[in-house]
């Protein structure tokens, strides 16, 4: 059963992408007009629009913005199929981490090289992709949230970390997609988020996401967790990711791994909840992955105020890996898949 969210992160409108701007969030709730490619690379890469299906979503409807600028520089065919291809690949590379971004740009490639149509057909094919992927990761999340309601313990608390929710997604979530329809058949669920440093998507996004939802949501900093599972608060994780490879080795934001671990070591049940377009088969294990490195500014300052010493070093890697020895299921749209991952995905991408 759904609980439907009122969220829509991005969606297609009359030539243009809307997209709610999340880097203001919870202060503001304002919507962006993204009128040409480039600035749809930059909102990828400012993170504007986040999480991984929603940016499968926003690199797709970045190539139409492309392909209708493309229309007014050629009207040679073959031109501007080479030229749009470059800006397919261009657009790819926004963000390093999650697959679907490049799951999303691979098809509009493919549709580009394999059309027959006019310029303007290209352009149509383009557009009702983009609004497919979207309309699809909806649906996709819908059955993600009522695969994974059914191994949510009654009354369950759920710890979750950083934002895998409507906002990051076409607009119902994966692990937070597994909350609502949890919450459909039993409203004494309740979920624990961690703050999520540095980019506090936990903090801003989550708990604003599930607030509005009246979901009950209780915050806590990313080094609380362990304490809480020792006290037996927490019955069960679940985490979206950002790139699944073969064996179920999987990258989510930072601090998901120590999250796995402490988990493994409560004995409670940590799932992940992704659609198959996160999965990528071509790596055979997490090591293949790239993480994103971000800047500096991330770790060393928080609303603009610097909170540490000046001239120290600082790494800040956007995403880890957690091994697949410490997932207890992969929760998809076509069910939950359980250890031998090499197996349970490749039965996956059969059915
Ligand atoms: O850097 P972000 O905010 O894009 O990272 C997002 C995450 O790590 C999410 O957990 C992941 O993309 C899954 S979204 C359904």
């Amino acid at each position: 059963m759904a609980f439907e969210s009122k969220i829509r992160p991005i969606y297609w409108e009359n030539g243009v992408s809307k997209m709610l701007d999340q880097t203001i969030i919870p202060y503001e709730y304002k919507y962006v007009d993204i009128t040409d490619g480039q600035q749809m690379f930059d909102a990828i890469k400012n993170m504007i629009v986040r999480g991984a299906p929603a940016i499968g979503i926003a690199g797709a409807q970045g190539i139409v913005l492309y392909a209708i600028e493309g229309a007014k520089k050629y009207t040679d065919v073959q031109a501007f199929k080479e030229w749009l291809i470059d800006k397919a690949e261009y657009m790819s590379t926004s963000r390093p981490t999650a697959v679907n971004l490049m799951w999303a740009c691979k098809q509009q490639k493919e549709i580009i090289q394999n059309s027959e149509s006019d310029i303007n057909g290209i352009i149509k094919e383009l557009e009702e992709k983009a609004v497919e992927i979207e309309l699809d990761d909806i649906e996709r999340c819908k059955k993600i949230g009522d695969y994974g309601a059914e191994v949510v313990p009654k009354g369950a608390t759920i710890l979750t970390h950083c934002n895998a929710g409507a906002l990051a997604t076409g607009g119902y979530g994966t692990a937070l997609g597994v909350v609502r329809s949890a919450y459909a058949k039993d409203n004494t669920v309740q979920v624990f988020a961690d703050e999520t440093r540095p980019r506090q998507q936990g903090a801003r996004l989550t708990t604003f996401e599930l607030a509005m939802d009246g979901i009950p949501v209780t915050l806590i900093t990313d080094g609380m967790c362990s304490y809480f599972m020792n006290k037996g608060m927490i019955d069960m994780v679940v985490v979206g990711a950002d790139r699944i490879a073969a064996n179920g080795d999987s990258a989510n934001k930072i601090g998901t791994y120590t999250v796995a671990i402490a988990a493994k070591y409560h004995n409670i049940p940590f799932y992940i909840a992704a659609p198959l377009s996160t999965i990528d088969r071509s790596i055979a294990t997490g090591k293949e992955i790239p993480i994103e490195e971000r800047s500096r500014e991330e770790v060393t300052h928080i609303n603009g105020k610097r909170i540490c010493a000046e001239g120290i070093n600082i790494i800040n890697p956007g995403f880890d890996v957690t091994p697949h020895e410490l997932i207890a299921g992969i929760i998809t749209e076509k069910g939950i898949l359980r250890p031998d991952y090499n197996k349970s995905i490749a039965e996956a991408f059969e059915l």
